[in-house]
């Protein structure tokens, strides 16, 4: 049996990132996206689509959490929170450059659900809710597509038909380009479905290319 070192996770947790680690994650350049249009696949309590906004950026976030209300949101995100902030500081193969310590990491979560729940209840329209392998959009309708903790990070949860379908999907509803962070799992190892992605004639017509920022 393999000895897991990463963090263990038996769901999908409702964890919310920051504009500013959406930027480092995925190598984005800010002042060349005003005006665009950008999907945040599995947006969740993060707070990127509303600080996008505010700079300029069309951002629309999609998550199934989106059809509940603030309240049963919190009610699963602040107990998902509060289990990670536990935990994390054990958990080896944490890198902690950005983060500092657990402490700071649980700052910027709270920051990012506090403008997440406060955006949400602004502005509604810019939540759409729904699930992959299936997205509700027109045929490019974005720019831009961003995955930040869903695909490949939890490759133990979905199968490799699900990240398959889910980036054609994807790659329908962008016209240019989408990022996925990260393309490792928890245990800081590659996921293993990247090289089959790579060979899947279902995706001949995509160029995937891993550029593995090691925020
Ligand atoms: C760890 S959170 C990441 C949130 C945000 N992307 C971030 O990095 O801050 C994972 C999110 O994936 C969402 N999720 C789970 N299954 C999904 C699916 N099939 N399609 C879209 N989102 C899903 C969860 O509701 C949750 O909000």
């Amino acid at each position: 049996m393999q000895n897991k070192r990463g963090l263990q996770l038996d769901r999908v947790v409702l964890l919310g990132r920051t504009f500013e680690e959406y930027r480092r994650y995925f190598l984005l350049e800010p002042e060349k996206l005003i005006g665009k249009t950008v999907l945040d696949v599995a947006g969740g309590v993060s707070s990127f689509c509303a600080e996008a906004n505010d700079l300029g950026i069309k951002v629309t976030a999609f998550d199934p959490i989106y059809s509940l209300s603030r309240e049963k949101i919190r009610e699963r995100s602040d107990p998902d929170l509060e289990s990670v902030y536990r935990t994390i500081g054990l958990v080896p193969t944490y890198r902690w450059g950005f983060y500092k310590n657990p402490d700071y990491m649980r700052t910027l979560r709270e920051r990012a659900s506090a403008i997440f729940f406060s955006d949400f209840k602004i502005h509604p329209q810019r939540y759409v809710a729904g699930e992959l392998s299936r997205l509700p959009f027109t045929d490019g309708e974005f720019d831009l597509t961003l995955v930040s903790y869903l695909l490949f990070a939890y490759q133990d949860r979905f199968d490799y038909e699900f990240h398959r379908d889910s980036i054609l999907e994807i790659m329908l509803v962008t016209r240019v380009e989408a990022r996925i962070y990260p393309t490792m799992t928890f245990e800081a190892q590659p996921s293993e479905y990247i090289p089959m992605l790579q060979a899947d004639p279902a995706l001949r017509r995509l160029r995937v290319h891993r550029n593995e920022n090691r925020f």
